[in-house]
């Protein structure tokens, strides 16, 4: 911590702004790293990021991500990292170093165990993206007790609250995001920078200095910041430039970037590295946590409790997504308090088919020879799928916020379908973005959209044999998102992402079991069924089903994860069973992930359940034993998928045939005089060709 503080003071003394120049750990090669960091030193750096490679950056553009991938082939993790920068010390590094990057592979390897080693390696502090403010509290006063810094990040949607909060824990700089949108380097700033600053330098009291980073790329960029700022960050353009450098040469290129952008002289570059110790943190004695001064402070956000489910839940994303998060939990609580609004939902019943029916489903309970089984018929949606009752609900929500354009993700292209409808109708711009595996097999889907008028953004797997399925389409949306949050909603799909959308989307959702639960006791004479099941891919289907029988001890909640190949190989998409907890998608909830902390690939034979979370309030009901999880494999799927079909004439969509696979096996367990209400999420024409050429190899024989 100090010896950024004296990075600043001496640049305060020279008449100069601070160079901070970031580089991805291990771009190109993990050879390289520790040469080019000298290099930086030697063309003038004054402080250097060390970038944690990623698998899943949400708000990385795409220079930034490329480097992650390359990172991440060339085997760095954070003990690779570290071993860098002790390296780069040997050789006479003395500048301050900063690690920098998501929380997740922070998270998997330790805080406590990363802060000693960090300090042992001759790391100065950290700047972590994507941490939400109680837990960046928690962990600055860690880092600080270790003699390492914190460094906050404040975005231009930044409010005066957030501001004032977030600059009152910076203990060094505070890194100021010049632009909304991703990182890359840019031809031209933002406008509004020089206000921007000074709502900074308001904040800081002007006693913590206030570097600028995102989009400085020319000299001239560099001496226009360096007039209004302490501190010039620059990422993306040095990673460009080790991507263009003939092999062996970054290092040099970087260094002569450096001397050019600053306008440093190397002489004047390595006197003041040369004036710098080798700056080694040292323990300081422990520090009240802060935490509850600045709550006392009404400092963070109230939503801080009702964000979380358990450990489940939160925000962790991005400072730039920060405000509009804001902006949607109010939007929403305002918006559900408004009779009007569930009035103005139910004005639509008549389009989107609502109340769905509950079918006995006679021949299935037969074949299944135990528990009756009923089928709650979200295949008969308008749009033939649950999809469309979040949709309706975050499109007609996005309208009241005043935004005028709905960008969505999808996996099997229903929530595509879904939400491109709903802006047909509504006359709303619309943008789906898709995996570029799940374009291909869900083809029906992208050519409905198509027609429904709404664009189609591919997005290409970002790791190698990943042919890009949901997770990169989230990625891609998020990342899009954030370029335009003013007239834009994102409408995530399933019961996953940041708070609040695991609350909007089961509460838009909680009509499939909110139906199911009084159709059922009509039917029945009051009585409950004994277990309801949902497929699970992000938990949007499960949850909307599940919720409005948690307080019913006596119903079975049973949620159905895709198996893939075979549980045992890996390719599968059983988050729940087999994950970890973790934090994906601006949530922390199970996740599939290495012992790193980097995501790992999925793979279901259905688009829809192939990604590798989950809602946070599944997780928590998983945790507390309130709702279990089964897996159905593919072979299992494409069983349910004929079995419906030959036994019911329905042929459901390849995501509810895992929970048809899953609900003949508890059906046989409850035994006779017993009720299963399977969810049956989606039809199945979109799946039809899909199924046509695996049938062959994959359907059992009989
Ligand atoms: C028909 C259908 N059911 C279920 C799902 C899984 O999503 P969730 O777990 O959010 O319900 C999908 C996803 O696309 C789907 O299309």
């Amino acid at each position: 911590m100090e010896a950024i503080k004296q990075v600043f003071t001496t640049c305060k003394a020279e008449g100069r702004a601070a160079l901070v120049t970031y580089v991805t750990a291990g771009f190109p090669t993990v050879e390289e790293t520790p040469e080019i960091m000298l290099a930086m030193q030697s063309g003038g750096s004054d402080i250097i990021e060390l970038g944690i490679p990623f698998t899943d950056p949400l708000t990385d553009g795409p220079t930034i991500q490329k480097s992650n991938a390359q990172a991440l082939i060339n085997g760095v993790r954070i003990p690779t990292m570290l071993q860098m920068v002790q390296d780069a010390r040997k050789l006479g590094l003395t500048v301050p170093v900063l690690l920098m990057g998501y929380y997740n592979p922070v998270r998997a390897y330790g805080e406590e165990k990363l802060l000693k080693e960090c300090q042992s390696a001759g790391v100065n502090g950290f700047i972590i993206v994507d941490l939400p403010p109680e837990e960046a509290v928690r962990f600055r006063d860690h880092c600080k007790v270790k003699g390492l810094t914190y460094i906050p990040i404040v975005a231009p949607s930044t409010t005066d609250t957030r501001m004032e909060m977030l600059c009152s824990i910076a203990d060094s700089f505070v890194y100021v995001a010049s632009k909304m949108g991703v990182t890359g380097a840019t031809k031209t700033l933002d406008t509004g920078l020089e206000q921007l600053l000074s709502r900074v330098h308001h904040y800081t009291k002007g006693s913590v200095p206030a570097a600028v980073g995102f989009g400085i790329n020319t000299r001239e960029h560099f001496s226009t910041v360096a007039s209004i700022a302490e501190g010039v960050v620059i990422g993306s353009r040095i990673i460009e430039l080790l991507q263009e450098a003939p092999k062996g040469t970054g290092a040099e290129k970087v260094k002569e970037y450096c001397l050019h952008v600053s306008g440093r002289s190397a002489h004047c570059a390595i006197k003041s590295a040369q004036g710098q110790k080798p700056s080694i943190a040292k323990t300081e004695k422990n520090e009240p946590d802060q935490l509850s001064a600045m709550k006392s402070q009404n400092h963070t956000t109230s939503s801080d409790d009702i964000a979380r489910f358990g450990q489940f839940g939160g925000q962790y994303v991005p400072e730039a997504l920060m405000e509009c998060l804001t902006e949607l939990e109010d939007g929403f609580n305002k918006a559900s308090a408004d009779p009007t609004f569930w009035e103005e939902i139910r004005s639509y019943a008549s389009y989107t088919n609502r109340p769905s029916s509950l079918h006995q489903a006679s021949r299935l309970t037969e074949y299944a020879g135990g528990a009756r089984i009923w089928l709650k018929r979200e295949d008969l949606n308008h749009t033939g799928s649950h999809r469309i009752n979040n949709a309706l609900g975050q499109v007609l929500l996005a309208r009241r916020l005043g935004k005028t354009s709905i960008i969505a993700e999808t996996g099997a292209g229903q929530h595509g379908v879904a939400t491109a409808t709903l802006c047909a109708l509504l006359g709303l711009k619309c943008t789906i973005f898709m995996g570029a595996e799940d374009v291909e097999r869900q083809a029906l889907n992208v050519f409905r959209i198509k027609l429904l008028g709404a664009t189609v953004i591919p997005v290409p797997g970002a790791h190698p044999g990943d042919g890009g399925t949901l997770r990169d389409a989230v990625n891609q949306a998020f990342r899009t998102w954030v370029t335009d949050l003013k007239t834009t909603h994102f409408v995530i799909g399933s019961a996953f992402g940041p708070h609040p959308y695991p609350t909007i989307v089961r509460t838009f959702q909680s009509v499939i079991g909110e139906e199911t639960r009084s159709q059922f006791m009509q039917e029945m004479n009051g009585k409950l069924p004994d277990a309801v099941l949902a497929c699970v891919g992000g938990g949007s289907n499960a949850a909307g089903m599940f919720y409005p029988f948690l307080k019913d001890p006596s119903v079975q909640l049973v949620g159905v994860e895709a198996g893939g190949d075979g549980t045992s190989n890996g390719r599968h998409a059983t988050t729940l069973a087999r994950g970890s907890v973790g934090v994906l998608h601006g949530v922390r909830t199970y996740v599939l992930q290495d012992d790193d902390g980097q995501i790992i690939s999925t793979h279901s034979v259905s688009a829809g359940l192939d990604y590798p979370g989950v809602g946070p309030e599944l997780a928590s009901w998983k945790d507390s034993n309130r709702a279990r999880f089964i897996a159905a494999d593919d072979k299992d799927a494409l069983d349910g998928f004929r079995l419906l079909s030959q036994t019911e004439g329905i042929i459901p969509a390849l995501e509810s045939a895992h929970a048809v696979a899953g609900a003949v096996r508890v059906a046989k367990d409850l035994g006779p005089d017993k009720d299963v209400v399977i969810c049956l999420s989606g039809r199945g024409d979109k799946d039809v060709q899909q199924v046509a050429k695996m049938m062959p190899n994959l359907m059992s024989a009989e």
